[in-house]
């Protein structure tokens, strides 16, 4: 069976197709922990097929977010519908057609791959047939078949992200809830973990992810929303965010501790903007334009270079804080 015959091929919501039409809809929900809200109010939807990021930094209300979105933590106010199922009201029936990956895999460590998605299958409500089918079908889609005898703790932290995202499509799900896909893998595990992404995406299946990752939201979301302190800031796709947001251009100056004093000098002079990073000094000009640096060419131990604006800096021009914790 090949990676694209993942879905069914009858979509017997054909309806839910049109553009017009989202598979998830989201308006003004809210949870409070002791008085204090997580998430304030937001609202989004999310098109049939789409690939749909919250970007935001630790303590944004991502998870709780997620967790209200999948009816496995109840909203104080406002509505949630995801193909058709309204979840405040069914937080049970949304399960049948979302898969959940949550942050931690939460995986039984004594059982064998292959049991992980067996069992996982039954207790979704698949006859022992259907899952016992669909867990080949899903080993073989994720090239995990040769390690389905492994035991999950001999897995790696990629491997297990993996099976965790593997499990979730065991129930054919058009909707799937993934909280920080790649967080805590590897350069190579996470690159692994967004190809599965990009197949999932592929076989027409509709993506909510969170991240606080700018790379991952920029290679894998058709639109995101940058959430912060239980708010939604702004939303659009990562061309417009940044378009929106960002300098055209920021330059990175490299500088060694010894010449660090002279860059500061000659940047807070000019009243040019910047920001340090470590030994890395990033300079914005002017409505985003240029900024002029040709006084610092001939500073020994400046290294010059421009790279486009990004994510990153929208994060940074709409709330003044870097992304990064
Ligand atoms: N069960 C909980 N009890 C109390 N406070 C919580 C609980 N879950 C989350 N919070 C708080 O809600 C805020 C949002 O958390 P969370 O949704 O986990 O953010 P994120 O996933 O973006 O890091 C944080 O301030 C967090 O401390
Ligand atoms: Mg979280």
């Amino acid at each position: 069976m090949g990676r694209g015959d993942v879905t069914e091929e009858s979509n017997p919501n054909a309806a839910a197709a049109s553009p017009r039409n989202p598979i998830i809809q989201v308006e003004g929900i809210r949870k409070l922990y002791g008085g204090i809200a997580a998430v304030d109010g937001i609202t989004f939807s999310v098109q049939p097929g789409e690939t749909y990021g919250l970007l935001g930094p630790n303590g944004a209300g991502k998870t709780t977010t997620m967790r209200m979105l999948s009816g496995l933590a109840p909203v104080d106010s406002g509505t949630i519908s995801v193909a058709g199922i309204d979840v405040v009201k069914d937080s049970r029936a949304v399960r049948e057609v979302m898969g959940v990956v949550t942050q931690h895999d939460g995986l039984d460590g004594g059982l064998t791959v292959f049991q992980n998605l067996i069992l996982y299958g039954f207790l979704a409500g698949l006859s022992r047939k259907h899952a016992k089918n669909r867990t080949h079908e899903v080993l073989e889609f994720f090239g995990l078949r040769d390690r389905s005898k492994s035991n999950v703790y001999e897995l790696s932290g990629g491997m297990k992200r993996r099976l965790a995202i593997a499990r979730s499509m065991m129930i054919s799900p058009r909707v799937i809830v993934m909280d920080e896909p790649s967080t805590g893998l590897d350069p190579q595990s996470r690159n692994r973990v967004w190809e599965e992404l990009a197949v999932l995406k592929e076989a027409g299946v509709t993506v909510l992810l969170s991240t606080h990752y700018m790379e991952e939201a920029t290679v894998l979301c058709d639109r995101l929303s940058i959430l912060d302190n239980g708010k939604i800031l702004d939303e659009g796709t990562p061309d417009q965010m940044i378009e929106r947001h960002a300098p055209k251009e920021v330059a990175q100056l490299r500088v060694l501790p010894a010449s660090l004093r002279i860059v500061r000098e000659y940047l807070t002079q000019r009243e040019i903007t910047f920001r340090e990073v470590g030994a890395l000094v990033s300079v914005t000009g002017l409505n985003g334009d240029r900024p002029d640096l040709s006084g610092l060419n001939d500073v020994d131990g400046v290294r010059t270079s421009y790279r486009a604006g990004n994510l990153e800096d929208v994060f940074l021009a709409i709330t003044g804080r870097e992304l990064r914790d």
